[in-house]
């Protein structure tokens, strides 16, 4: 068969080397793609968030199955787009339609699911522009470090927590008052903080019947000893090893059976991956968010460890017929280091020559933002985030160690990395 991935991260990378595994797979499209999946496929130059464009390639290279990486076009319809279009209906999509991507897409959607289906998270109120003052007092009463969040998708960058209540009114204020985010937050959710260890875990689920995946841990800051500015992620571990079968059944009896169960009685048709993002408080999972994809960088610490045919699992779940599958993982470690542009998260040059991949050894490397230069054929780089180096290891140590030794290889001009991936858990 014949499949489109859609994205162009380190995440996409990581799928389409596993999807090319498959012996039921005949060839891959990735539209936009970057220089590592053009390696593995065609790339396609179209945005994800390109319905019609979309449509027409569907059509053009008789694909068989999208699969969606990022959240923006689920988030905007795209499963429902193909299920409104008689040429493109019986073409399975992997991602949600819209209305089950809004647990990703509204938080206060989220949040009140949540509530109403007993899955642990942070108390939490939801304030508009008409109920501001009650939004000021409701802060108040929380104790600090006060956690704000644009309702709608911001690109990753609309929660914003702040240390004291002044900043917090000032923020508010900001979002709600001055549209720091425009449309997205127009509602902003405001909730208690959590203080524990963050983990992601992650499922397949049919609608029916579900698959947990292997978990991860992401390393969101951009300066080691988890310190400065937010970034997209600049490294994952997995397995995690708090994460332990007492941990993982409370997860999965409190909060993944609870929200499948959820979908079903609120008659969200959800087919696709659940990204769950947890905090464990003393040993207690509490649920911070839902994204309706997979991660990244998680994904290229959990797909390396799959063993299962990808293609297979994915027929499976647009067949309803995941409960019959096993999931089998390789019960070594996987780290995954990121390497990055001079200033990302702020600004960052791009167009930097990248060297040193054939040196690489015993490591896999996921091209997040490159690109083959069109006139001298050379990779360069094309975003913040450039290169996902992952390892595989009998110790998280072993693993950590082979990322890291052969991160010393690549260059670019300005590359960065944090060299603390996994600091907490060893
Ligand atoms: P999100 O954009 O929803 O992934 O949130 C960004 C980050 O904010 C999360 O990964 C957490 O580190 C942090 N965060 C969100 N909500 C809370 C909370 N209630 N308590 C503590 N940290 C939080
Ligand atoms: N690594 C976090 C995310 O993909 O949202």
């Amino acid at each position: 068969m014949n499949i489109l991935l859609l994205g162009s991260g380190g995440r996409e990378h990581a799928l389409a080397w596993k999807l090319v595994q498959s012996h039921l797979l005949s060839h891959l499209y990735i539209a936009p793609g970057n220089a590592g999946t053009s390696s593995l496929g065609t790339n396609l130059d179209i945005s994800v968030n390109d319905f019609q464009a979309i449509k027409s390639a569907v059509l053009k290279y008789n694909i068989n199955m999208v699969i969606v990486g990022p959240e923006d076009p689920l988030v905007a319809g795209i499963h429902d787009f193909f299920l409104a279009n008689p040429g493109i209906r019986s073409i399975p999509v992997i991602g949600p339609v819209r209305n089950a991507a809004m647990l990703e897409g509204s938080k206060d959607f989220a949040k009140k699911f949540m509530i109403l289906h007993r899955i642990p998270t942070a108390k939490y109120m939801t304030f508009d522009l008409s109920t501001f003052e009650q939004g000021v007092a409701y802060l108040k009463t929380l104790q600090p470090p006060y956690v704000l969040k644009a309702d709608g998708l911001a690109a990753g960058k609309g929660v914003i927590i702040c240390k004291t209540f002044g900043e917090a009114v000032d923020e508010f204020n900001a979002m709600l008052l001055n549209a720091r985010f425009a449309e997205a937050s127009r509602k902003v959710v405001v909730e208690e903080f959590l203080h524990g260890t963050e983990l992601s875990v992650f499922i397949l689920t049919d609608g029916i019947s579900y698959k947990i995946l292997p978990e991860a841990k992401d390393y969101k800051k951009i300066g080691e000893g988890d310190t400065g500015l937010n970034t997209g992620g600049m490294g994952s571990v997995s397995p995690v090893p708090f994460a332990d079968r007492s941990f993982m059944d409370k997860v999965e009896s409190r909060i993944i059976q609870r929200t499948i169960s959820g979908l079903k009685t609120d008659n969200i048709d959800y087919r696709g991956f659940i990204f769950f993002g947890l905090m464990n408080v003393h040993g207690d999972p509490y649920l911070i968010e839902y994204n309706c994809r997979l991660g990244d960088p998680e994904t290229e610490s959990i797909i390396p460890r799959l063993q299962n045919d990808l293609v297979k699992l994915l027929l499976a779940t647009t067949q309803q017929r995941l409960g019959d599958e096993t999931i089998t993982v390789d019960p070594r470690y996987a780290a995954t280091v990121m390497m990055v542009s001079a200033g990302y998260p702020g600004s960052y040059e791009k167009g930097k020559i990248l060297t040193g991949e054939a040196l690489i050894t015993d490591t896999l490397v996921f091209h997040s933002g490159t690109r083959i230069n069109s006139e001298t054929r050379q990779t360069e780089t094309n975003g913040g985030r450039v290169l996902a180096l992952t390892s595989l290891g009998n110790s998280l140590h072993d693993a950590l160690s082979k990322s890291y030794e052969n991160a010393d290889k690549i260059d670019f001009e300005g590359k960065y990395f944090r060299r603390d991936i996994g600091f907490d858990l060893e």
